[in-house]
């Protein structure tokens, strides 16, 4: 896109500074995510990821800076008003209920005014594995299966934006393509999507742009080709 500055970003963090009690963790963080488009965060163990979506999602208070929604200020609104807002966050873990079965994960996610029938149908048409599994008990299936389940629960609720932490951990390569291939199809749906990565390549395959975390700190952003050359240099600590 070369007319990014006309475009006003669904989300927007600018220089976020947060943590938990003293310790500070996110020390000045800009982001954008545009309309329609796939932003990659990338980044290895104790970055500030997380704690990125946290400040996101309205989880986390940060110190400074601000977070907007559509050019909108929504510091300090809670997570259940930014939720009802169209911020959708899929936690590491997938935050499924492991013991209830698919029907039953489906069936908790109706509140945004989409019949449970229309939930199912999606879910069902999306991921077509999941039809087969819709009596089996959440937490017994594969992990690409509760993320697929994880992520039709995610899209019930008609959201805005959503954020993914860690779509692959976890899962065989081919999972993990194939879910990338329904967040590619998502974007091109007009979706909004933020996901946070530690290494994975295939992220670079649908982002449309991407940054590399270290140390609470985003230290390069630019397209997803020019991040990934620079991506095992960041890991293995050379600047
Ligand atoms: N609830 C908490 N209380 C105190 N410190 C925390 C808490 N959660 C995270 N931290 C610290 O904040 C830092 C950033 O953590 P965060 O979870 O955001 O990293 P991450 O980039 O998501 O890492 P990972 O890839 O391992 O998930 C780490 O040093 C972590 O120990
Ligand atoms: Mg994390």
């Amino acid at each position: 896109m070369s007319d990014t500055q006309a475009v006003t970003p669904l989300l927007e963090l600018i220089g976020i500074r947060a943590g938990y009690g003293t310790i500070d963790v996110l020390h000045g963080v800009d982001l954008k995510v545009l309309p329609g488009t796939v932003y990659a965060l990338l980044g290895p163990n104790g970055a500030g990821k997380t704690t990125t979506l946290g400040v996101a999602s309205g989880q986390i208070h940060p110190q400074t800076g601000s977070v907007l929604l559509t050019g909108h200020e929504v510091n300090g609104v809670s997570p259940d008003r930014l939720a009802r807002a169209g911020v959708c966050l899929i936690p590491e873990g997938r935050g499924i209920f492991p013991n209830l079965t698919v029907e039953e994960n489906l069936r908790m996610c109706t509140y945004a005014g989409v019949s449970y029938r229309e939930v199912q149908e999606r879910a069902f048409t999306q991921f077509p594995r999941l039809r087969e599994r819709r009596a089996q008990v959440a937490g017994t299936l594969s992990g690409g299966e509760q993320q697929m389940l994880a992520m039709s629960r995610a899209l019930a609720t008609d959201p805005a934006i959503l954020m993914l932490d860690e779509l692959s951990m976890g899962l065989a390569p081919i999972i993990v393509g194939e879910l990338y291939e329904q967040v590619a199809t998502l974007a091109h749906a007009g979706l909004s999507i933020l996901i946070v990565e530690q290494f994975a390549r295939e992220v670079l395959g649908v982002a449309d742009e991407a940054a590399i975390m270290l140390h609470g700190r985003i230290q390069r952003t630019g397209p997803p080709a020019e991040i990934a050359e620079e991506l095992t240099a960041a890991y293995l600590g050379i600047s």
